[in-house]
Parts: C-alpha cells; structure tokens; sequence
C-alpha cells in the first residue's frame, strides 16, 4: 500500500484539524490511504505515526488545536534528522508528505523535498498570515475574530476609566492581525513593522493629538521582539505624558485556541482537497494557496520569501476612520 504523510508543525492555528479531515477523506475519497505524524517533524524522525481513516477525523472540524499534536523540530533542522524522517518515509511506505504549517515548516520541506527528492505539499497554517502567494492562511481570519471580541471588552473599561490602552497582538513580522483588528474594533492606532519606523508610528499617534475628541483610546502593538512590545510604548507615554492613565494588555496565546471560524474551516477545507488534487495532477513543492478566492499553487521558494506585500491601504483606512 501506497500512503501519504499528514503532519502538522510550528505554531498550532485554528483551522488545522478541519484541514487535516479534509486531506484525509480527499485523499481516500480519490483510492489513497493516509498516516497521521505526530509533533510535526519529530514524529517522522521518531517514527510516531497512525493511519488515519474517515472515523479518526469525524469530529474534529469544530476543534481549535491540531489532533495531530505540533513542535518546531530542533532535529529536522539538521541532515541526521531528516536521513531519519526519509528513513521513516521509507519504512512507513509514505509516498508523499502533506505540512500543514507555517514560514519555517515550509522551509523544511523544501529543504527535505531537495535532499532527498520527496514529493512535499504544503498548507498554509498560521495566525501570522505571512506566507507570500495566497492572501489568506488557516487560522488568520479565527485568530483575527478572537483578538476583536477581545478588544471589544477592553474598550468597556477602558471607556469607564478614560484610559489608554496599548493592546499587544501576535504575529510575529507581520502586521496584518495589528492592522486588520485595529481597523475591526474602531481603535485609533496600530502600530506594525511594515509602517515605517515604529516609534514614527507612536510619534504620529501622539502629534495627531490622541485626546482631542475622545476620552479613551486603544493602540493595538504587533508583537515585536525589537522595540519591547506594547510594554515600551506604554513607558513612553506614561514618561511624556504623565496627565493620561495608561494600561497594557497582551493578549498572548488565547489568540491561537479556539474553535475556528467558518471562514477558516471553509478555507482548510478547500485547500486540503486542493492539495489532493495537485498530487493527482503530479505536483510536487508546492503551497496550496487562495488567491483572489481561488484555489492556486505557489513554489515553496516563493511562498517562503519575507516580502509579501502589505497592503498600504490598510494604513490609510484606519488613519481616516480614527479622527
Ligand atoms: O507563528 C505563530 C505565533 O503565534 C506567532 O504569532 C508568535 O510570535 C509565535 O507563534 C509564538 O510562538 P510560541 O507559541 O512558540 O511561543
């Protein structure tokens, strides 16, 4: 019997599971079997893997998390552990590789896919949204309604209190869960790595006179291991301004659990038979991405560049909507 590999790595995101049902009932929809590995690629070099059937992924749809347990794997990182994942592979008659995972697992894969010329396909999950080629990843738009139901209760008391609150977001590089929440619960500033420098970011919030017509204000900060995260930002103020009552909230990991949103599931859905789909049609090293709602394949090398582009109108709205 001929199977294909299933895994999820790095960060879990809202949205994996309901991908990991799809590419399995896809894949025997269309005569394969399927082997579920564990811890991402730990449970390749380990060898801790299960056959999936229809059963396995009944019910899971509706479950934040991945049934399938992740890791960001130190060992696969080096050509010793992935010798033992292709040894694996071999073992476990694994004749192609499905990761679910974001910029660093794609990365592996397309290293492991070079080495040893493993058929590879990648699903685009993470609640970054950083990958380049497809406009939306799995468990972005959860993460997202999740960081907006958050600050809605923030703006409760905030209000009350005549408050600022800086709000730090995740994300890693990217801005686009600052951005996009910052525009969805009406605050008046993001501050993110795409737009200029981020002290300019607070510059411009403070000289646009941030008290001017209103009595609370919420800046939500994109995580940034550089400047010191919204912490910093509050310091600043609270140094400079000492009149205004100022409080952080960092919202952390809640923002990765959950049950994903019909969005989401709807996207992992779409993508996991995609990623069916160009198997039969004999890809290989490719991401299943979404581009302009549809269904499209982008090269490993290009989907892992930094750059994908951020769109600038997006800073533009919330300067407009938050005089
Ligand atoms: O990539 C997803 C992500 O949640 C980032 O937004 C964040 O920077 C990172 O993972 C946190 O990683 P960990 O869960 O290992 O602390």
């Amino acid at each position: 019997d001929k199977y294909i590999g299933v895994l999820t790595s790095g960060g879990d995101a809202s949205g994996m599971n309901a991908a990991i049902r799809a590419v399995t009932r896809s894949a025997i929809f269309n005569g394969f079997k399927v082997k579920g590995i564990y811890r991402g690629y730990e449970g390749l070099i380990t060898g801790e893997i299960k056959e999936l059937t229809t059963e396995t992924v009944s019910n899971i749809i509706q479950r934040g998390g991945t049934i399938l347990k992740t890791a960001r794997s130190q060992a696969f990182m080096t050509p010793e552990g992935r010798k033992k994942a292709y040894e694996t592979m071999q073992k476990e008659h694994i004749v192609a590789l499905i990761v679910i995972g974001g910029d660093g697992s794609l990365t592996g894969a397309r290293i492991f896919a070079e080495e040893y010329n493993v058929v590879c396909i990648g699903l685009p999950g993470t609640i970054d949204n950083d990958l380049y080629g497809t406009d939306y990843t799995i468990g972005y738009d959860t993460a997202l309604n999740t960081i907006v139901e958050c600050v809605d209760k923030i703006r409760d008391t905030a209000t009350s209190h005549d408050r600022i609150f800086f709000v730090e977001v995740m994300g890693r590089d990217a801005g686009y869960l600052a951005q996009n929440s910052a525009i969805a619960s009406g605050a008046e500033a993001a501050i993110i790595p795409e737009d200029r420098t981020d002290a300019d970011q607070l510059e411009q919030f403070i000289s646009r006179g941030f008290r001017k017509t209103k009595n609370s204000s919420i800046v939500i900060v994109s995580e940034s291991p550089k400047d010191g995260g919204a912490m910093h930002y509050a310091d600043r103020v609270k140094k400079e301004y000492p009149q205004y009552d100022v409080r952080v909230s960092i919202l952390g990991h809640l923002q990765r659990g959950g049950s994903p949103s019909a969005y989401d599931r709807i996207l992992a859905s779409r993508l996991g038979t995609g990623a069916i789909e160009a198997l039969l049609e004999g890809q290989r090293n490719v991401l299943i991405g979404i581009r302009n709602n549809q269904v499209v394949y982008i090269p490993f090398a290009e989907a892992i560049k930094d750059d994908k582009p951020f769109d600038k109108s997006l800073i533009k709205v919330l300067n407009e909507l938050s005089i």
